[in-house]
């Protein structure tokens, strides 16, 4: 099922012509159906139900016949019921832990998670990491699949891998300081956290050994990259994934583009659907993001829906589809007042503001009828000086840019540096919604 490595990192197919990958979609599309369907009861269950049979694949748009996967059905299978293996085969599991309810689970074969970190180490050579590069992993090693997945792909490609995992921003910083390395991965959120210490320590992150941040896990806006670029003077770039598909590196940006993340579709094909309807949506529409994939052994996933909200983008570094930056999930939308709102809106805006730092939270609540927003933010440390006057402006240049921009009226609170929550390991809490208490 392979295609030839030419070099580790860069795989022929990724500059192959369209026709030459839609043939090979086609193939390990029909293997993938067959293969879920003849060995995961969910799959025969589902695809009877709905009356359709592997065999009725004959083009790639023939999928939109079989049924959908959602993280219901894998919660409905805990913790093995997805898998097509024996259990024996399974040499990994993962799983993630989800806030309510029992945790989804996900089982590699030794192959699968061979090919994870092929696709790493090809998403890590997109970032311009090389084989005598140093790699800093500071994804939480685990269940969570950051860690270990980029380590496998950071490891694959020939780096020497630093596995600092999450936390313990003191020692991030000082080990960075020590081994130089060049390559980072780590969720956008913690980054600006080590940004920060660095500050703290009074070292200046330009003159830090890094030089390619591999930034992925949770949403960040165009304007988060700009920011941290200026502060840390490296090239940031894009990594996406989900555990329920493989892990960090189903699709990774590629640093001379910078224009999102690259869907490796020769192991994942990639739709999006219209969320309420759950028809599929022309190529640069928004919409939700399914996947099915291609080569999986131990746990295929047949269109699987993720919650997120993104667009299918023509090729342009590679043969393969872009997807634009994802704007939020369905399940994050908030809505205040009847007005539809994505917490990266309210990024963009803040970060619009040069006194305000990256970090923010949002609390919505309910008084009496009346959603009410609240807008955590910082003032970054080159403006504490600042007196109530000027601060008391830059509030109110928030909250109008959030009036004309979005429609809400927020309250901001605006805090002195360091005073808005901090993730510890991973992803940054962007919302707090007391709505959802009883
Ligand atoms: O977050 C896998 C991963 C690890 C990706 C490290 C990249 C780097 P899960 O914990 O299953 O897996 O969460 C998957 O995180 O459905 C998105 O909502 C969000 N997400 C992941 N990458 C990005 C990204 C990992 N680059 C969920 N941009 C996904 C926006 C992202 N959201």
């Amino acid at each position: 099922m392979s295609v030839t490595t030419q070099q580790v990192g860069k795989d022929r197919i990724e500059h192959a012509s369209r026709d030459e990958l839609q043939a090979l979609q086609l193939e390990r599309l029909k293997w993938s159906l067959q293969h879920a369907y003849d060995n995961v009861p969910h799959y025969r269950k589902k695809f009877d139900e709905a009356g359709v049979h592997p065999s009725d694949l004959k083009q790639l748009s023939d999928i939109a016949k079989f049924p959908f996967t959602t993280k219901q059905d894998l919660r409905e299978n805990y913790p093995f019921g997805m898998f097509a293996v024996p259990r024996e085969q399974v040499s990994r599991i993962h799983a993630s832990s989800g806030t309510t309810g029992k945790p989804t689970v996900v089982g590699y074969t030794a192959q699968d998670i061979s090919n994870w970190a092929d696709l790493v180490a090809r998403s890590l050579w997109a970032s311009g990491t090389r084989p005598d590069d140093i790699v800093h992993v500071a994804y939480g090693y685990g269940l969570f699949t950051g860690g270990l997945g980029a380590h496998y792909g950071a490891e694959r490609l020939g780096c020497s891998v630093v596995p600092m995992s999450g936390g313990q921003t003191e020692k991030q910083v000082q080990l960075i300081q020590d081994f130089q390395p060049s390559t980072i991965m780590v969720t956008p959120s913690y980054f600006c956290n080590i940004l920060e210490e660095m500050e703290r320590q009074g070292m200046d992150p330009h003159s830090s050994s890094l030089r390619i941040g591999v930034f992925g896990a949770e949403p960040w806006t165009g304007q988060m990259r700009a920011d941290i670029e200026a502060r840390a003077g490296l090239d940031a770039v894009d990594i996406y994934g989900l555990s329920e598909v493989m892990g960090p590196g189903v699709a990774m940006e590629c640093a001379e583009t910078k224009d999102g993340p690259v869907i490796w579709e020769d192991h994942f094909y990639p739709e999006i659907i219209n969320p309420e309807t759950g028809e599929p949506v022309a190529d640069g529409e928004e919409g939700e993001l399914v996947f099915t994939s291609l080569t999986k052994e131990a746990m295929p996933i047949i269109r699987y829906r993720t919650r997120d909200l993104s667009r299918l983008l023509p090729p342009t570094a590679r043969s393969m589809r872009r997807m634009g930056k994802i704007t939020g999930r369905t399940d994050d939308m908030l809505i205040i007042r009847g007005v539809n709102l994505f917490p990266t809106q309210v990024e963009e805006l803040i970060l619009d503001i040069p006194e305000l730092a990256a970090q923010y939270q949002l609390v919505v609540s309910r008084n009496g009828n009346m959603d009410e927003l609240e807008v955590l933010t910082e003032i970054r440390s080159e403006f504490e000086h600042f007196d109530q006057n000027r601060r008391d402006a830059v509030v109110s240049r928030l909250r109008q840019a959030i009036k004309n921009n979005i429609g809400v009226t927020a309250r901001i609170q605006l805090r002195e540096p360091g005073q808005v929550e901090r993730t510890v390991t991973g992803k940054a809490r962007r919302v707090v919604d007391l709505r959802q208490k009883p």
